[in-house]
């Protein structure tokens, strides 16, 4: 069908994984605790009462899982920092084990000859600092831009790929508006304060690496969803536009210089009185590139709950979609849609799928996985992904979520996306068919199906 080379030389292949849901060692080397470590301490609050224990010991086993990414043919490793293990308390004294782990991962990947782009933030916040009020106290863009700086000076002499930020949208719309991911906060007032003061960040944050390391490769990662109305009706036409407004555009206009989107959703104004002097400026950051990351499709319907939003999802299992363990809808094709959509705003340089991934049900027989239909969904990402080239679109990479089975925040271990299958007893790795794929379709000389 497609062949590595097709998507040009520069094309970057790369899988994504992160600290909290990699790392374990929670408290080795002075690592202080984070919002996640205090969530999860209390099992009631993961779905199926899973106990995180040590995830999947990447600490220990960064050697095993960077020589993997290798083996599977990919060139990118992306990865993040813990904060609360190079600042236990999230800001103060520096822990210098922690320092050295990193440095260690990123040595390692330099002798995998693979290219480190590393997150700075995937939602681990020191527990310190939500002590103080997290992301909801403005004194967070002081904290966050002093640790963004111990790791850009700290790493910057082997890192040049950064992603200042992973998800906002995710963890402060659970986190901080449904009450779902830690630090379990609930409502508007909490979730707007926590998201203006997440873009001075990024806008901040993106500033302050071009200071300190002028030629370094900056971006960072937004979820996306492919949205579409129910039907036609011009009720349901204009609640899909605000759920485009929120899920897509929200915190990227921002970061362009658009400002938040106001158009379809006036209420959204009052967000203006966390405002200070200067931020309109402060909001804006020319981005090297934007990770854009794809899951799910959602199907949207007119609703007078909740209010602002006047909007909700037509639940996937009732349209009968294609589910995930998740209970979301796959949709390959919305990638091509969404890779249009945000290469219609001229201000983004490029666009790169910083994670795409599915779950479904892995079971392991005879040291096998036989994972087809994941094979087929990131086959079929990638044939989206080309399409979208054809049409002239700067898409520039494509990194797997994920390398190995990790533990899925609220939902903990059941929902597996690994190109490689964790047995979480032995921590025994298995490369699946997925992976086998992978490896066979990146190898130089190979074409496929
Ligand atoms: C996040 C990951 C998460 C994945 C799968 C993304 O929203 O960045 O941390 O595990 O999706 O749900």
């Amino acid at each position: 069908m497609f062949k590595r080379e097709q998507f040009g030389d520069n094309f970057k292949w790369g899988v994504t994984i992160s600290a909290f849901q990699n790392e374990g060692a929670p408290k080795s080397d002075g690592k202080g605790p984070s919002i996640w470590d205090t969530f999860t301490a209390n099992t009631n609050n993961i779905n199926n009462g899973d106990a995180i224990g040590d995830a999947c010991d990447f600490y220990n086993r960064y050697e095993e899982d960077i020589a993997l990414v290798r083996t599977l043919g990919l060139d990118v490793f992306r990865f993040s920092i813990s904060w609360a293990r190079i600042l236990p308390y999230g800001r103060g004294k520096v822990n210098q084990a922690g320092i050295d782990f990193y440095k260690r991962v990123i040595d390692c990947c330099i002798s995998n000859d693979l290219t480190p782009y590393v997150t700075i933030y995937h939602w681990d916040l020191p527990q310190a600092l939500d002590d103080k009020g997290g992301w909801t106290n403005r004194e967070i863009v002081d904290w966050f831009i002093a640790y963004l700086e111990i790791c850009v000076k700290a790493f910057g002499d082997k890192v040049s790929n950064w992603v200042v930020m992973n998800e906002p949208m995710s963890f402060t719309g659970l986190g901080y508006f449904m009450g779902y991911h830690a630090p379990s906060r609930k409502g508007i007032n909490h979730f707007l304060k926590a998201a203006h003061h997440t873009v001075l960040c990024m806008a901040q944050g993106g500033a302050k690496i071009r200071e300190l390391q002028p030629h370094a490769n900056i971006g960072v990662a937004l979820s996306c969803s492919y949205i579409k109305p129910v039907n036609q009706l011009p009720k349901h036409r204009r609640a899909a536009k605000r759920m485009q407004a929120m899920l897509n555009r929200f915190y990227l206009e921002p970061l362009l210089g658009l400002g938040y989107p106001t158009d379809v959703m006036p209420a959204l104004k009052i967000i203006k009185t966390f405002f200070r002097k200067g931020d309109e400026e402060r909001m804006v950051f020319d981005f090297d590139f934007i990770g854009i990351q794809y899951y799910f499709r959602v199907v949207a319907r007119h609703s007078y709950t909740p209010p602002v939003l006047f909007a909700d999802e037509i639940p996937p299992r009732a349209r009968k979609a294609n589910l995930n363990t998740m209970n979301l809808d796959v949709y390959p094709k919305g990638i091509y849609k969404l890779l249009k959509f945000y290469s219609s705003y001229p201000q983004i340089k490029e666009l790169i799928v910083t994670e795409s991934g599915v779950c479904y049900p892995d079971f392991l027989v005879k040291d096998h996985v036989y994972d087809v239909r994941r094979m087929k969904y990131h086959q079929k990402m990638l044939k989206y992904i080309r399409k979208a080239q054809q049409k002239g679109i700067n898409a520039g990479g494509y990194f797997v979520w994920t390398l190995v089975d990790n533990f899925e925040w609220k939902e903990g271990f059941e929902p597996r996306f690994g190109l490689v299958h964790v047995d979480f007893e032995t921590q025994q790795r298995t490369i699946k068919y997925s992976g086998k794929w992978f490896q066979s379709f990146l190898s130089k000389t190979a074409s496929t199906n």
